[in-house]
């Protein structure tokens, strides 16, 4: 049994991560500042878990919550493109500033983190697979957030010696992302307009194409990369390794829910990238991970969710 704290433990990612360390036998501490997560989706009263509200950019908050605790899982941020092209020094505060000061306590108290990384420092660039070795090109306020992490956490590997993973996710989707506000994944969104009768809206040509990984995979990965043991830092693709575009995806949904409403297309958004498939070869020699659920079942597992929660 260890002890965990996860930061973000509220939200989409972070409280299935949540479910998964106390159905293996961990204790768990949320620390999270419910700006987006929801203590629904915690559940009530469950053995092993202790809940915390409080900012990630806070030094003492922080300082009292990595206390007994056996390794960090750093989740918490404003994850949104779209935020962040408006609000780019609050997105900066939360989650550069807030990472730094996850990984300065960590290193305090000698506790490994497993840090939650984006795709999207690998930009719009010309390589089909986004491999680590690739130079980073972040396009949006959010994207130089999420690297300015990352490169906080290789230093601080060097600096400090501190055990430090990286997982950089792609789009994750399933139960209990948020598919009601302007900043919401685009699986939660069709899903919810499906079973309101309502058109989903495309921005830009639907063409794009996405590395959608189903939730449980990334929480398994996470807790892969915690229980292993490496020398320095690592940075590590967690995905599928499968390209899939907008309407492909559409396309299975309706089929799906049986709905017969065309979408409506708007202009593409501003920051976002065009294509974006993960090189899988690292975390399969590093993890021996793989992901399980296949494009078709998560689509059909949280369309099911969604019909269950929302209509
Ligand atoms: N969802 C994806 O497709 C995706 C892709 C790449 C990376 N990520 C990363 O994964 C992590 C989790 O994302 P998610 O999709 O579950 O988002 P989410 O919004 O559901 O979860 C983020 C959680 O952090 C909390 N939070 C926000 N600001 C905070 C603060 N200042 N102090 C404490 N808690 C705070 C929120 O209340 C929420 O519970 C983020 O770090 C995100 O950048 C997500």
């Amino acid at each position: 049994m260890s002890r965990y704290l996860v930061t973000g433990g509220a939200g989409f990612i972070g409280s299935h991560l949540v479910d998964r360390l106390l159905a293996q036998g961990d204790r768990v501490r949320v620390l999270d500042d419910f700006s987006t997560g929801k203590t629904a989706n915690l559940g009530e009263d469950r053995k092993g878990l202790e809940t915390v509200q409080a900012c990630v950019t806070s030094e003492p908050d922080i300082a009292a919550a990595v206390v007994g605790i056996d390794g960090i899982f750093h989740l918490a941020a404003l994850p949104s493109v779209a935020r962040s092209v408006v609000a780019p020094l609050e997105t900066h505060h939360i989650n550069a500033t807030g990472g730094l000061n996850i990984l300065n306590q960590a290193r305090k108290s000698g506790v490994k983190v497993v840090f939650a990384g984006s795709s999207s420092a690998y930009g719009d660039q010309e390589a089909e697979y986004k491999s680590e070795e690739l130079r980073e090109d972040p396009l949006s306020p959010y994207a130089a957030s999420k690297l300015a992490g990352e490169l906080y956490c290789r230093s601080f590997a060097r600096v400090y010696d501190l055990p430090v993973v990286v997982t950089r996710f792609f789009n994750v989707y399933g139960p209990r992302q948020v598919p009601d506000s302007p900043y919401s994944g685009v699986i939660a969104a069709f899903c919810l307009a499906m079973l309101r009768g309502e058109a989903p809206r495309i921005d830009g040509d639907g063409r794009q194409s996405r590395d959608f990984t189903y939730v449980e995979d990334v929480t398994r990965a996470m807790t892969m990369a915690m229980k292993k043991s490496f020398a320095g830092p690592v940075t590590m693709n967690i995905a599928c390794g499968e390209s899939h575009d907008l309407l492909e995806m559409l396309s299975i949904l309706k089929d799906y829910s049986g709905s017969s409403r065309e979408p409506e297309y708007a202009t593409a958004r501003t920051g976002d990238v065009r294509h974006s498939l993960a090189d899988m070869a690292l975390a399969e020699k590093m993890l021996d991970f793989k992901a399980e659920v296949s494009f078709r079942e998560g689509l059909e597992r949280t369309y099911d969710w969604y019909k269950r929660e929302y209509s």
